[in-house]
């Protein structure tokens, strides 16, 4: 038995997360918890401050948690990579987001591959769990690594294991969650399962990081696709008349076998379900192969803000508002339901696109304080009866749960809801993604 599989099996195998954000950190504290001693690296000090400090800074990781793992001395973090010396496990969770032009941005990888490669020594297990397209496990993180002069499968250990976390759900977590892990060779495969069969339920493991790398992809374009589906359904159904979405949706779902419901909406945002197929868009071309699924689904998701604006746009002309003098309260700016995350929120950029159109525009939600949109920082409002009254339209973009849908329905004078947040048909001053009342 090598001596990693013991340290593995005797939990005393010290742990590296590079990276402490969303994925990083509730990993680092599930790692920590298993009983591996494990250090969180990141290059954000006031994330490293506040792990040291025993606070949390992600939703779904009590600050409790943190704060008794390090005072037992099983959680620690640092900005310092030369910790990677002291441990045989390390993985990677740095951020893999897009371009400008939405070309995939692996450059966080790079670096964080050379600082590994730095402090790389024998016996080192390597895992990258960041989103990425194939390939990206042996073709740009191998070869930094083996510049060391250190062979892979021999004197270290390298695999891909896809992280499938998803904020809010409180179901499915880490540990109930399966983790998918493929290792450039056999040796890299067994042992990562070793290790990851400690912190989760179930691990499954694939011939290559290219089928875990793909897999990944695949998941998160099946949501792209069919979330693009309903959205395009909905475009339908508003433009039909006297045909609700919604309604449609809940009665396919009864169906017990073949189909599983996707919801229509403002559009797709966060780290991943926007991201990723532009991911594996990129690398098909290097093939001559064009993905007419991925590239739809992207333009048909992308299109719903536009939509959702000129929805807007129109309620207020039909109500006799003129959108230059109309006040607008936003609800909810985070990405999706009942979390903290604002990138690529489809809230933010409803927001941005109602901007020079309107008068004023205020938000309210509870999870997240201030936003900037274009230069310009707006702060949360509190949900009162006074604030639903002065707007004259309210248009739901993110459905948390904590929020008073029937206080907004009684206050407001109009509302655009896209989300199906608020139940009720047939209401004057209620329009809803996806029904249009008719005649
Ligand atoms: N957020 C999710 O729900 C989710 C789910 C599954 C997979 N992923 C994937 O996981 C990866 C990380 O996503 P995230 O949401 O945790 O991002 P994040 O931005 O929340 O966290 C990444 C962290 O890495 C740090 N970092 C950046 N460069 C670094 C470097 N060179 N060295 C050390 N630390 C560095 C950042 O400061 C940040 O704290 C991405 O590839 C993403 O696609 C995210």
């Amino acid at each position: 038995m090598s001596k990693l599989v013991q340290q593995i099996d005797r939990r005393q195998a010290r742990v590296a997360v590079i990276g402490i954000g969303y994925v990083g950190l509730p990993l680092a504290v599930e790692i920590a918890r298993a009983g591996y001693p494990t250090v969180g690296i990141d290059v954000d000090e006031n994330k490293v401050r506040a792990v040291n400090q025993g606070k949390s800074y992600i939703g779904d990781v009590p600050a409790e948690d943190v704060a008794e793992l390090v005072r037992a001395g099983r959680l620690k973090a640092t900005t310092d990579y030369r910790q990677c010396k002291q441990c045989e496990i390390i993985n990677i969770c740095v951020p893999t987001p897009f371009t400008a032009t939405k070309d995939p941005d692996v450059s966080y990888i790079v670096e964080a591959g050379k600082q590994v490669a730095a402090n790389l020594k024998p016996g080192q297990l390597i895992i990258l769990r960041s989103t990425t397209y194939p390939e990206t496990t042996e073709k740009v993180l191998l070869p930094i690594l083996e510049q060391t002069g250190l062979k892979v499968g021999r004197d270290f250990f390298l695999s891909f294991a896809p992280e499938r976390i998803d904020p809010g759900n409180k179901k499915w977590t880490i540990r109930t969650t399966p983790v998918v892990i493929g290792g450039v060779t056999r040796k890299c495969t067994e042992l990562s399962c070793r290790f990851y069969e400690k912190i989760v339920d179930q691990v499954v493991p694939v011939s290559s990081p290219r089928v875990a790398e793909m897999s990944k992809l695949l998941e998160n374009i099946f949501r792209s696709v069919n979330i693009a589906l309903v959205n395009e359904l909905a475009r339908m159904c508003d433009r039909m008349g006297n045909i609700d979405v919604w309604e449609v949706i809940n009665a396919a779902a009864t169906k017990p076998f073949g189909y599983m419901p996707f919801y229509p909406g403002p559009g797709i945002g966060g780290h991943c379900i926007l991201i990723d197929p532009y991911y594996l868009a990129w690398k098909a071309r290097e093939y001559d192969f064009h993905s007419n699924f991925i590239e739809l689904a992207a333009e048909t998701n992308e299109a719903m803000p536009f939509f959702v604006v000129d929805r807007i746009l129109e309620v207020l002309g039909i109500n006799g508002v003129p959108a230059r003098n109309a006040r607008i309260l936003i609800i909810g700016a985070a990405f999706k339901r009942d979390v903290d995350d604002t990138r690529h929120s489809p809230a933010i950029k409803v927001m941005e696109l109602l901007l020079d159109k309107v008068r004023r525009i205020e938000y309210v939600d509870p999870y997240v304080p201030e936003i900037e949109i274009a230069g310009r920082k707006f702060r949360a409002q509190k949900l009162t009866p006074a604030l639903l009254r002065a707007a004259d339209c309210v248009v739901i973009l993110t459905d948390h749960t904590c929020l008073d849908y029937n206080l907004i329905l009684r206050e407001s004078r109009l509302i655009v809801d896209t989300r199906n947040a608020i139940k009720h048909r047939r209401v004057k001053k209620l329009y809803t993604l996806g029904y249009r009342v008719k005649g």
